[in-house]
């Protein structure tokens, strides 16, 4: 582009955008002289800003990430700001803009690719984590939490004011609502009461030009970009109010596992026929694995039959003898509870741990692990489960896994574009495949990786097709190219767009086109604006 013979007018212009693109010498020092303009002293500022010099930063920053595979990246910011007030989170996203500054929001970290801590390109993360209150109003069945908070801990907060309130979101305690309700969040009431982001009734969001906007301020279009369209996109979620839901106050769990020896692949072939037509009360997630037999230490693949009923263990046996047989679930195998004591058996936490446990940060393990999403809408044949399970003998690879999350229910009756999350009616399950290491090595990484992307183009046949549907909460960077800068064209990101969201993709860039025309809110699969190409 040239401004040689340009008018005033163009020459300003041409101004402009020369102008946003300079690159200042001292961004960090910059951005904190500008963020200082924002703080009453310096000790007010130190508690929420923390540069590479303060003992702070390595802690803060290693402290939410959820993938070991990210662990020792370079890819580090120049500046974390942890706010306790919405005014920093303005003031961060003022000085980053003036500063040419990219920026990354972290509220769990539980991103699959590191997208919420890393980035090629000078950053600054706003990290939620000191945002975390949870208001629990039981009279009117709502709670606002805030965006730091995690599942753990609304989870908790719920069940200090009552056994039969609770709330349908995933299954991970220590996930963050900031990310996850952006996304989605599918769990173990899905079929009940849809996603967590289908009991959304409100939220606060800081946009691009700073200001805090609520529902009624932010209008309809992007309330509803923000209820599944992936985080990041269009500001900082501050706190979200949500519609709690009821529940019995007995739930019954059971958990079973069948190895290959004993028909595992016949009943999971079975169970996708079944899971998604069950009552809507229960759900029957699978955890596929390799295993080594109990007998003889041989190697051997087990599905495990983990489920919530919302209901007695007496309602329970009938309706799976009738319509599930094959699975001989008998009276042992289940476990009456309250619905929190359901939430911490999921987690794995054993009985007599105490239930406060929730509320700890810290995950109970973590790992290197790459994975991919998939819709099922087609029974897959046996054959295409032998096939998977060929590679999950491969030698060379640690921890290989399945999981297959059933909808139907409630999922089939909202429509594919209430929300920007668009698997509803059609789809039998949601289909995770993952693999994860312990060695860390660039080459054990390659390895795995290269693993997933066979598993992934073996399974092309079985799974939806045009698009080849995912889950935008399972983050998934090897759909459409990307290098770690935050830019990408319209048309890559509508290769990964119509993945995630189907025809709900184009709304979501129209919305972003409105409230974020200069893209500032961005990472290598945020929803691109129109104005910006
Ligand atoms: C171990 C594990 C178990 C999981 N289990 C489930 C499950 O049962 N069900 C399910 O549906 N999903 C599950 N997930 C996926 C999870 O829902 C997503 O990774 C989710 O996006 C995580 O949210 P977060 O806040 O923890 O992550 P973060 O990494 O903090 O954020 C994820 C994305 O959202 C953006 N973001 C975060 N906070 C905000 C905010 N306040 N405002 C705007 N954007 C924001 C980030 O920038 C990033 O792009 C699981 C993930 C892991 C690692
Ligand atoms: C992650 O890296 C930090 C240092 O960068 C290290 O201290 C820590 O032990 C690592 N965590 C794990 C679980 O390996
Ligand atoms: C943020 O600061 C303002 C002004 O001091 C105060 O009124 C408000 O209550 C604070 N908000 C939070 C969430 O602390
Ligand atoms: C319930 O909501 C109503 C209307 O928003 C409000 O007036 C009332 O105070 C709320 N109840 C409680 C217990 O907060
Ligand atoms: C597996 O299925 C076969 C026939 O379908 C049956 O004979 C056998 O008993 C089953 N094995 C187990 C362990 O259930
Ligand atoms: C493994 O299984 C085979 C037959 O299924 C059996 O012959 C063998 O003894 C078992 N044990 C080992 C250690 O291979
Ligand atoms: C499986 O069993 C063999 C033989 O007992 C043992 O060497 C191996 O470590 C076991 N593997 C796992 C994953 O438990
Ligand atoms: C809980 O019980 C298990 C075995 O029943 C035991 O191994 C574990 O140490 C106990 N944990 C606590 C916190 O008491
Ligand atoms: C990253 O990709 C974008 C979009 O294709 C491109 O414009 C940019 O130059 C790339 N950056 C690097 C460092 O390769």
């Amino acid at each position: 582009m040239t401004c040689l013979k340009a008018s005033k007018l163009t020459f300003l212009l041409c101004l402009l955008i020369s102008f946003s693109w300079v690159r200042s010498a001292h961004p960090r020092e910059d951005f904190l002289k500008c963020l200082s303009l924002h703080f009453e002293d310096s000790a007010a500022m130190s508690n929420v800003v923390h540069t590479p010099y303060d003992s702070s930063y390595g802690s803060i920053l290693q402290f939410s990430i959820r993938n070991l595979r990210f662990n020792s990246s370079d890819l580090k910011p120049l500046v974390i700001v942890t706010p306790t007030n919405a005014s920093h989170i303005q003031a961060a996203i003022l000085c980053s803009r003036r500063h040419n500054l990219q920026i990354r929001i972290r509220s769990g970290g539980h991103d699959f690719e590191g997208l919420s801590y890393m980035a090629a390109v000078p950053f600054v993360i706003i990290d939620l984590i000191s945002l975390r209150a949870v208001n629990v109003d039981a009279t009117n069945r709502t709670a606002w939490v805030q965006a730091g908070a995690t599942l753990g801990e609304l989870y908790y907060s719920i069940s200090e004011k009552s056994r039969t309130l609770a709330f349908p979101a995933g299954s991970c305690p220590t996930i963050g609502v900031g990310g996850h309700f952006s996304g989605g969040g599918h769990g173990t009431m899905v079929r009940k009461f849809g996603l967590a982001s289908d009991n959304v009734i409100d939220a606060h969001l800081i946009d691009s030009k700073g200001r805090i906007l609520d529902r009624a301020s932010m209008g309809e279009d992007l309330f509803w970009a923000i209820r599944g369209g992936g985080g990041q996109s269009f500001g900082v979620v501050v706190a979200w109010k949500i519609s709690l839901v009821e529940v019995p106050s007995t739930v019954t769990m059971f958990s079973v596992s069948r190895t290959l020896e004993q028909n595992a692949t016949k009943l999971l072939h079975r169970w996708q026929y079944v899971a998604n037509t069950l009552p809507e009360d229960i759900v029957i997630d699978v955890l596929v694995t390799r295993v080594n037999s109990s007998q003889e230490g041989n190697t051997t693949i087990q599905a495990t039959f983990f489920s919530l009923f919302l209901g007695e263990v007496d309602q329970l046996l009938p309706v799976m003898q009738e319509s599930f047989p094959e699975l001989g679930l008998v009276k042992d195998d289940c476990f009456e509870m309250s619905w929190i004591e359901s939430i911490f058996y999921t987690a794995g936490f054993t009985s007599n741990a105490s239930l406060d446990a929730l509320l700890n940060r810290t995950p109970r393990s973590i790992s290197r692990f790459k994975a991919k999403s998939d819709y099922v809408k087609e029974p897959m044949p046996e054959i295409a489960f032998e096939g998977i399970w060929e590679r999950f003998f491969e030698e060379d690879i640690e921890v290989p896994a399945l999981i297959l999350i059933p909808y139907g229910g409630k999922m089939d009756e909202i429509s594919e574009s209430s929300t920007p999350f668009p698997h509803r009616a059609g789809n039998l399950y949601a289909l995770v495949s993952s693999v994860s290491w312990s060695e860390e090595s660039k080459e054990a990484s390659r390895r795995h990786v290269a693993w997933i992307r066979r598993l992934y183009s073996y399974s092309t046949t079985y799974v939806s097709k045009n698009p080849r549907e995912a889950y935008v909460n399972y983050r998934d960077l090897d759909i459409g190219i990307n290098n770690l800068t935050g830019t990408t064209s319209y048309k890559q990101a509508s290769i990964w767009g119509r993945k995630y969201f189907k025809n709900n993709f184009e709304r979501l860039v129209r919305v972003k086109t409105e409230v974020d025309p200069t893209n500032f809110f961005r990472n290598e699969q945020s929803i691109p604006s129109l104005s910006s190409w």
